[in-house]
């Protein structure tokens, strides 16, 4: 299975919850296996069930089946539980047992265009995610307009749905995620996590959007 890929997170008319690319354990020192497996079955699987449940209920006011009013509600929920699936689902891709990793090849040269080097990155990346009022996330995205890439800061989960903005790395940084461990220092799990990304995964999906970047060109 390529735990990179979305389409982990739906079969046979469904949303499902895709399984974890490695065993719950496998994420220290980053993160303990009760915050993994608590935020993976619990957090997670919750949006995924929401996310089903605002489909079936916005499929039964086009069938009639419920008030016209019904589906400003349905679509208000599918987009909260939906934009919190995929973003769980890119977020797990993105994290790496094996720490110390560094971007590398035309990933690392699009992070020096943009942001003048890594450490220039990881600067703008950390105050970002830090900076998030409340639950939300930081993203480094791919701006399909600019082609470069940014750093967006998120608060909830449908607010990084911005249009043609193209996720590559993100953090969660709703207290589920960290602070079984680290309680209120979300510094301190911001900066195991800059130290536990797989920019292996990350590299795959900037260089698929690469490839995918001129496609309404052609
Ligand atoms: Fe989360």
């Amino acid at each position: 299975m390529d735990t990179l890929c979305l389409c982990n997170g739906y079969a046979d008319g469904r949303y499902v919850l895709p399984p974890l690319p490695y065993d719950v354990a496998a994420l220290e020192p980053l993160l303990d296996a009760e915050t993994v497996l608590l935020h993976h079955t619990r957090h997670h699987a919750a949006y995924v069930d929401g996310a089903n449940a605002a489909a079936a209920m916005m499929r039964q006011v086009a069938l009639g089946e419920l008030p016209e009013k019904a589906a400003s509600v349905a679509a208000e929920h599918l987009a909260f539980h939906l934009a919190g699936h995929m973003l769980h689902t890119l977020y797990w891709g993105n994290l790496c047992p094996t720490p110390g990793q560094q971007p590398c090849g035309s990933l690392a040269d699009a992070i020096n265009t943009a942001f003048g080097s890594y450490d220039g990155f990881s600067r703008v990346f950390r105050a970002a995610a830090a900076g998030v009022q409340g639950s939300g996330w930081a993203i480094l995205a791919k701006d399909a307009m600019s082609h470069r890439l940014v750093v967006l800061a998120a608060h909830r989960h449908q607010d990084a749905l911005l249009p043609r903005m193209r996720p590559l790395l993100v953090c969660d940084v709703w207290e589920h995620a960290y602070y079984l461990r680290y309680h209120n220092n979300r510094a301190g799990y911001i900066d195991a996590f800059m130290n536990q990304i797989c920019w292996h995964s990350v590299a795959k999906r900037f260089n698929h959007n690469e490839e995918n970047n001129h496609a309404c060109c052609k």
